[in-house]
């Protein structure tokens, strides 16, 4: 045999090893529950890291997408103020799954850039909540994300664009929307086909509600200014039997503090605040965590899962995930109880 046939060959007999122990791995250690809080391992064995995360449901797979940190932490020594631990940004990671407990590592769907200290995508930069939608005129997966300079004083929103929800995204830019600050956001697509970029601005004290163009890309120019003077960070929408639903959370960096809700009939307010969803042990401070997004389950009534950060601010890539199911009662009381563990696929009544 000829030298670079051997290579090539031991190449791919090496793919196929790494490809069957993976395959093993994920046979031999399946999940079967949610667990708050603890470490959780990707298919591979791999711990997940996809930090202020986003989700996405499309074509019968679920996609979980969201800050992929570096493996160290450090203080920023640029603000002594307050406790802005850093790590590097390492992109957006992406992970998929069809039970919502086995996920699969689909890479880093939205590569930093390593070479140029002035791009948002810098890991010496801020890049946070990643959230995903996609748009069904232009065929397109729409990435929004808070973009941040290492003190967090840029407070932008950035926008990436994909063909395919595991990517590759294409970055396109960044911008305040409506010339307002934007940190802590997401995304939500209403079932008109109208989407929204929700956000703190206005140094946090007040939520901006950005409708965006049809195209998903841009701000329309509608916007409303709601909970002002409230300080509401780290918020996440759903719609729910007439109404919307808005979770968040106060502001306190890294630390935890109480979430709120509120409802409204209309995605843009008027918000009316309802009290604090959570219930159970340290339900005063969300567990320890801190809301990011909350996920409709498809095909199923009344189901809904909340997902927290529970952020270790000294070891940030270690921050763990509690994600719980919403109880719905009567007047739109929302209720969120603590559970050590629970299986989606019993928790859930099927639409008939
Ligand atoms: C709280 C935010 O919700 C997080 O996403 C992050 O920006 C930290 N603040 C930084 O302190």
């Amino acid at each position: 045999m000829k030298r670079q046939t051997i290579l090539t060959y031991l190449f791919a007999s090496l793919l196929m090893m790494t490809g069957t122990l993976n395959h093993t791995y994920a046979q031999n250690n399946k999940n079967s529950v949610i667990k708050s809080g603890t470490e959780w391992l990707d298919t591979n064995g791999h711990r997940i890291n996809a930090h202020g995360g986003g989700m996405l449901y499309h074509k019968g797979t679920y996609y979980w997408y969201g800050e992929y940190k570096g493996d160290s932490t450090y203080w920023n020594p640029k603000v002594p103020s307050w406790e802005c631990y850093r790590t590097e940004a390492g992109g957006v990671s992406c992970y998929s799954s069809k039970d919502l407990v086995n996920w699969t590592f689909r890479g880093v769907v939205l590569a930093p850039d390593l070479t140029n200290q002035r791009s948002d995508l810098h890991p010496s930069n801020v890049i946070e909540r990643p959230k995903v939608v996609y748009n069904d005129r232009t065929h397109q997966f729409v990435m929004w994300m808070h973009i941040d300079s290492d003190n967090y004083a840029k407070a932008a929103a950035g926008v990436a664009v994909s063909n395919s929800p595991a990517g590759p995204f294409k970055y396109l830019g960044s911008m305040r929307p409506n010339n307002a600050m934007s940190r802590d956001m997401t995304l939500f697509r209403d079932k008109n086909g109208k989407a929204y970029q929700i956000c703190s601005s206005e140094e946090n004290r007040t939520l901006y509600i950005n409708e965006l163009t049809d195209d998903y890309l841009k701000p329309s120019g509608r916007f409303t200014r709601n909970f002002i003077n409230l300080s509401r960070e780290a918020p996440a929408v759903f719609f729910h039997n007439g109404k919307y639903f808005l979770i968040s959370s106060a502001c306190s960096g890294w630390s935890p503090n109480q979430a709120q809700y509120a409802v409204a009939d209309s995605m843009m307010g008027v918000w009316t605040i309802k009290g604090n969803p959570c219930s159970g042990k340290d339900a005063d401070i969300t567990f320890y965590g801190q809301s990011n997004y909350v996920l409709p389950i498809a095909g199923k009534k009344d189901a809904f899962i909340a997902m927290f950060d529970r952020w270790n601010k000294k070891d940030l890539i270690n921050s763990r995930y509690i994600w719980l199911p919403i109880l719905f009662k009567s007047n739109n009381v929302i209720d969120i109880p603590w559970q050590e563990s629970w299986n989606p696929s019993i928790a859930f009544r099927r639409v008939n």
